[in-house]
């Protein structure tokens, strides 16, 4: 089958509603939530927002796995240059993986201090102190190596745009014909 010059449609669609979701969760996660103590009344409905929003990216993510093994995608894009071209697909390769991570240290915190029955049971019962937890400890961290990648994955695209002028962005666009 020939190779197609953009992502399949579905494919462009989850890769923009997961790049919104992520850099909803990294900015709300690091600016507010973090920055809200856990008796704040507030803070019950920005971690469950934060939450809910973290689980959709899991479920995006696998959705996004299966569709890409599924579809012919275009050709890779090179940057003109072997060490450019290698840190490029490992990018994405971490990418991936990293956002897994997130996800799942999220989801191990959440098991860890019963926050599932709190911020979706309606028990009632106050956020436990959990930022000195080792799941917290993953997710923290895992963070900020996600928002080294994403800083890089940015770069990356702009350099191609407008520095080699290859059209990339058109790649994950939705085709006009
Ligand atoms: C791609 C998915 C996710 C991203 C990008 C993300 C991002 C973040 C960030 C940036 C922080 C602040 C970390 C820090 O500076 O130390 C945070 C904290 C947190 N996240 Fe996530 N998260 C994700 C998924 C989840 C999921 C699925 C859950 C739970 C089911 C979750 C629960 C939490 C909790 C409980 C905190 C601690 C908030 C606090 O310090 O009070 N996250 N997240």
């Amino acid at each position: 089958m020939a190779q197609p010059k953009t992502y399949h449609p579905l494919l462009v669609s989850l890769h923009w509603l997961m790049a919104l979701f992520i850099f909803m969760l990294l900015f709300f996660g690091k600016v507010l939530l973090v920055n809200t103590s856990n008796a704040e009344p507030v803070k019950m409905f920005g971690l469950t927002m934060h939450a809910s929003i973290g689980l959709a990216v899991g479920v995006l993510l696998l959705v996004r796995i299966w569709l890409r093994l599924r579809t012919t995608t275009p050709p890779p894009a090179t940057a003109g240059n072997a060490v450019l071209d290698s840190i490029g697909k490992l990018t994405h390769f971490l990418l991936y993986f990293v956002i897994a991570l997130m996800v799942a240290s999220g989801i191990g915190m959440a098991f860890f201090h019963d926050l599932f029955a709190i911020l979706y049971g309606g028990t009632g019962a106050p956020l436990p102190p959990y930022f000195n937890s080792p799941p917290r400890f993953v997710h923290g961290i895992v963070a900020d190596l996600l928002i080294a990648l994403v800083g890089l994955h940015i770069v990356g695209a702009f350099y191609h745009q407008f520095i080699r002028k290859d059209g990339l962005f058109r790649r994950m666009w939705f085709n006009k014909k």
